[in-house]
């Protein structure tokens, strides 16, 4: 197995060497090539996402990123690599999952959901302009027929899958806010009404997406599989994290037709960059889900186990409430694989 890494900005290169050395204990066959993106490679050659990086990420059998550090501000030339990534090599369904197995109380609720975000369209196409001499701004937003269908499907798909793990009451969410997003909405709504009658072993459940934030972050336990359009899956998903433990926990597939992007779901964290106290954890689950994808669940399960174990023991990172670094969990990570 090949796998391209991108480390990106920021935490990304640290929290990246701590899942690849996690990768060589588990996987000693995998071949790792490394290949560059994002903000200091724009300043360095002019692109955010070279040519040869694009290449080598579709070549691999699979691709980890960290994270990039794009600028809140408009820079000619430059777009977000991983929002061009997951369209070049048509990353359509993203998804997000959230657990609180390690935090829970024994008497707590179980919240066990998965945020299926669509990927390649949406408000993240990148059709903004200003008008009235740069005093409106306006954002196009895109739904297709197509793009709405196989999301939907990946939703339900997975659904499925889970129920067939042991699932009870298997039920996919479908938010949006086709109330006042009548057109777009509502096409992507009336297309999520037809994959759902093709599934009648799946509960159908149907939120704005205001009222979805809410009861995310007040009633986790009521939901299974939730899917939504780009945007809107982005933010519930960071929503939903909270109560997995954050940000520092909280892995992400990018997944394709035979294609895959694992990222954690944080940014480039440039408030702690180089402090070396950047949780490893989200980048060394996403080498868990890489190669359970793969079919190589015996190692997925051990670097899971020794991750659960660490979460558990200890040591832990200030974002979970210790004073570990980066490299002493990475180690305890690797200690516990046996
Ligand atoms: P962020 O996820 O980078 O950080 C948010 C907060 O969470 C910060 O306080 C950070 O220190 C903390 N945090 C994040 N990951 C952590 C980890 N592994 N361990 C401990 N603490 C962690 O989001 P923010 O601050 O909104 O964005 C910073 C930069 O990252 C921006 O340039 C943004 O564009 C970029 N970004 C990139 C993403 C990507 O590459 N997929 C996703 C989100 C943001
Ligand atoms: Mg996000």
């Amino acid at each position: 197995m090949r796998v391209c890494v991108i480390p990106g900005d920021g935490i990304g290169p640290e929290v990246l060497a701590a899942a690849i050395q996690v990768l060589r204990v588990v996987a000693p066959d995998v071949e790792v090539n490394e290949a560059d993106a994002g903000w200091a490679t724009f300043q360095r050659v002019g692109v955010a996402l070279p040519p040869e990086t694009l290449g080598a990420a579709r070549e691999a059998d699979a691709v980890l990123f960290g994270a990039v550090a794009s600028p809140s501000h408009s820079v000619p030339g430059y777009r977000s690599p991983i929002v061009a990534l997951r369209r070049e090599l048509d990353l359509y369904a993203n998804i997000r999952p959230t657990s609180n197995a390690q935090q829970r109380t024994p008497d707590g609720p179980v919240v066990d959901l998965v945020v299926v975000r669509e990927n390649t369209e949406g408000m993240y196409i990148g059709r903004e302009r200003l008008e009235d001499d740069g005093d409106t701004a306006i954002a196009e937003r895109q739904i297709t027929r197509r793009a709405s269908t196989r999301i939907v499907r990946a939703a339900y798909d997975l659904a499925r899958s889970r129920a067939a793990a042991g699932r009870a009451n298997p039920t996919v969410t479908i938010v949006h806010k086709a109330n006042v997003l009548r057109i777009s909405d509502g096409l992507f709504r009336t297309v999520a009404l037809e994959v759902a009658a093709g599934y009648p072993d799946i509960r159908t459940d149907e939120l704005l997406v205001d009222v979805a934030a809410m009861r995310l972050a007040q009633n986790p336990e009521r939901f299974d599989v939730v899917v939504s359009t780009n945007l809107f899956g982005d933010i519930l998903s960071d929503v939903a994290c909270i109560h997995g433990g954050g940000l520092g926990l909280a892995a992400s597939a990018n997944l394709g037709e035979g294609r895959a992007l694992f990222e954690p779901v944080h940014g480039a964290a440039p408030d702690i960059v180089g402090k070396g106290i950047a949780n490893p954890l989200a980048a060394i689950e996403c080498v868990a889900m890489l190669l359970e994808w793969r079919h190589r669940v015996d190692a997925a399960q051990r670097v899971r186990a020794a991750a659960t174990a660490v979460i558990a023991h200890g040591p832990r990172t200030p974002d979970l409430g210790g004073d570990a670094t980066t490299a002493a969990v990475t180690q305890a990570v690797i200690d516990r694989l046996g």
